[in-house]
C-alpha cells in the first residue's frame, strides 16, 4: 500500500524522469510569463497532469498499480469489480441498458465487470469507454483485447459523451478526484487564491487575493468559520461535470466512487492543511511543486457538491455510503468465501480487509449514486445510509 513519505525522502529521478520533469518545468515557466507572473493551481494542474505529451496522465508513465504510483481498487483486488457487477447487473437487468465508463486507468475494472456481468447474466448492450488520456486508452486496449471476443466486441472507446441520452449505469471510479482544483488560504485581509509563480526561475507556491466569485463560493460553504492560516481545496469543474453527466442519462444511475467526505466534515475548521495529496512511486506527500509530470496530484471529493449538482439537473441521490458497507451490501464476503484454495482465500482476504478497512481504503472512499427513473431502492446502499450527512 502507498505509506506517506516526507517530500525530502522521495526516491531519485532516472535521467530520462529529470529531463521530462525538466520539460514540463519549462512549460510552466512560459505559461506563468506568458500569464503575468502568476497561475491559479487548477491551471498548474492542467498542465502538470494533462498538457499533452507533458502531463502525469498524457504523458508514457505506469502510473496506476503496484509498479506505478498508486493502488485504486480496481487495482488492487478483482473483488471490487465483482462486487460492482453485483449492482451494476440489479440495474441492467430490469431495465436493460449500456455501461459507460469514465476513465478507465489502465483497464482493470472493465476486465473484470464483463466477464462478472455475463456470469450474472447481466451483460450491457455495450460497454463504453470515455478516457481523456490517449496514453491510457491505449494501454486499456491493449490489457482488454485478451478478453474473449464476444466480451471485447462490446467495449467502444469515445472521446466524448454520446449525443443522445443513455438508458443503463455510468462508472467513474477515481475520476472525480483527478479533475483539476484550486487552492485558498484564509488570511487576515480576506481569501487568498493559491497559485505557482517563479522565484528566481524556479517554480514557488505564491497566494493572491481571491477573485469575487472564489470569494462569494468560500462565503457560501465556511460555515463554521475558518481559522486564519485555513487552507484547504475547491474543485469548481465538480458541479458542471456532474450536470454534463446529469443531462447525459435518460434512465438509470450514475456511481461515482472516490475519496472524499460530505462537505461539513470536508470543510470541518479542524482540517486546517486540506486534502491535497501527491502519489510517487507509492509514496504519498504533500510537495505538489516536487516532480512535474511525474506524478499523480489529487485532492478529496466534496460529495455535497456532488448532491448539490446532482439535485439541479434533476437526479436522485439514490444512496451515498462508505465503501466498505457498499461492497459489504454486494456480496464482498461471499467472494472471499468461494475462494477455490486456502492459498488463495488468505490473498482474497487480505486484499478485502485493504478495501474494507477504516484505516485503509474502507471508509475514507465512497459510493454514491444519482439515478433518474429508477424507482427501486438500490442493494448497495441498503447497510447503511449516509445521505442526510450530505
Ligand atoms: C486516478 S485514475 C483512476 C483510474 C480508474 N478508474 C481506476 O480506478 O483505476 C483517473 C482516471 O481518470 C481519467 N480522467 C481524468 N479526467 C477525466 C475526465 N474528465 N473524463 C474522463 N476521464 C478522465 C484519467 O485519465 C485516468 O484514467
Amino acid at each position: 500500500m502507498t505509506t506517506h513519505a516526507a517530500a525530502s525522502t522521495l526516491p531519485p529521478l532516472e535521467p530520462d524522469e529529470a529531463a521530462h520533469c525538466a520539460a514540463v518545468q519549462d512549460a510552466l515557466r512560459a505559461r506563468i510569463g506568458e500569464r503575468g507572473g502568476w497561475i491559479p493551481f487548477d491551471e498548474y494542474l492542467r498542465v502538470v497532469l494533462y498538457a499533452p505529451g507533458l502531463g502525469y496522465y498524457s504523458a508514457g508513465s505506469v502510473k496506476l498499480g503496484r509498479a506505478g504510483d498508486f493502488v485504486t481498487a480496481p487495482e488492487l483486488s478483482a473483488l471490487f469489480g465483482r462486487a460492482l457487477a453485483r449492482q451494476c447487473a440489479e440495474l441492467l437487468q430490469t431495465r436493460g441498458g449500456e455501461l459507460l465508463e469514465l476513465g478507465a486507468g489502465s483497464g482493470a475494472l472493465a476486465a473484470v465487470l464483463l466477464p462478472s456481468l455475463q456470469a450474472l447474466d447481466a451483460l450491457p448492450e455495450r460497454y463504453q469507454i470515455l478516457e481523456t488520456s490517449a496514453d491510457l486508452a491505449a494501454r486499456q486496449r491493449e490489457r482488454l483485447n485478451a478478453l474473449p471476443p464476444p466480451l471485447r466486441a462490446r467495449i467502444h472507446w469515445c472521446s466524448k459523451l454520446p449525443d443522445a441520452p443513455l438508458t443503463g449505469v455510468v462508472l467513474a471510479n477515481e475520476v472525480a478526484d483527478a479533475l483539476p482544483f484550486r487552492r485558498f488560504v484564509v488570511a487576515a485581509e480576506g481569501f487568498q487564491e493559491r497559485g505557482v509563480a517563479l522565484a528566481a526561475m524556479n517554480l514557488t507556491l505564491a497566494d493572491r487575493p481571491a477573485d469575487a466569485a472564489l470569494s462569494a463560493e468560500l462565503e457560501r460553504i465556511a460555515t463554521p468559520a475558518w481559522p486564519l492560516g485555513y487552507e484547504s481545496e475547491l474543485c469548481p469543474l465538480l458541479g458542471g461535470w456532474i450536470a454534463t453527466l446529469g443531462r447525459a442519462l435518460a434512465r438509470g444511475a450514475l456511481l461515482i466512487m472516490d475519496y472524499g467526505l460530505p462537505r461539513h466534515e470536508f470543510y470541518h475548521p479542524q482540517r486546517l492543511h486540506g486534502t491535497l495529496r501527491c502519489y510517487f512511486r507509492q509514496r504519498a506527500h504533500e510537495d505538489a511543486l516536487r516532480y512535474p509530470g511525474l506524478q499523480d496530484i489529487s485532492a478529496w471529493v466534496d460529495f455535497t457538491r456532488i448532491a448539490e449538482a446532482a439535485t439541479d439537473v434533476g437526479l436522485e441521490v439514490a444512496g451515498f455510503c462508505t465503501q466498505a458497507a457498499f461492497l459489504l451490501a454486494n456480496g464482498i464476503e461471499a467472494d472471499v468465501a468461494a475462494a477455490g484454495s486456502t492459498a488463495e482465500r488468505a490473498r482474497l482476504a487480505s486484499e478485502a480487509r485493504q478495501l474494507l478497512l477504516p484505516g485503509e481504503m474502507g471508509e475514507s472512499c465512497k459510493a454514491i449514486a444519482l439515478t433518474r427513473g429508477v424507482d427501486c431502492a438500490l442493494r448497495g446502499f441498503r447497510y447503511q445510509d449516509l445521505r442526510r450527512a450530505l
